[in-house]
């Protein structure tokens, strides 16, 4: 089991999520934030704080999400960690529940 950070969170990235995780679980990448499942305990304190509603329970990943459960495994093992909250970016409130962004994702 473990958490997932899935479209909404692409363009909007408040970071919010960051600084309630307990064990640092969540990677940066320029546009969108994984959490590692490795790392992840289940503990689901990051899912009230994100104003996208962005992370979701493996076991409750829209269907069409479905592929943001692997894509959070792969890009936590090569972008770095982040622990801190930053700012969002600009236009972030722009993306604030735009569907279907993965192709805007910055790898
Ligand atoms: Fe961190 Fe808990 Fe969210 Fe997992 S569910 S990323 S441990 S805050
Ligand atoms: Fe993304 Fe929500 Fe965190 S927008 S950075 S998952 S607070």
């Amino acid at each position: 089991m473990t958490f997932v950070v899935a479209d909404n969170c692409i363009k909007c990235k408040y970071t919010d999520c960051v600084p309630v995780c307990p064990v640092d679980a969540f990677y940066e990448g320029e546009n969108f934030l994984v959490i590692h499942p490795d790392i992840c305990i289940d503990c689901g304190l990051c899912v009230p704080e994100c104003p996208a509603e962005a992370i979701f329970q493996d076991t409750e990943l829209p269907k069409e999400q479905q592929h943001y459960l692997q894509l959070n495994a792969d890009l936590a093992e090569i972008w770095p960690n982040i622990t801190e909250l930053k700012p969002a970016p600009q236009d972030a409130a722009d993306w604030l529940g735009v569907e279907n962004k993965l192709p805007l994702l910055v790898e």
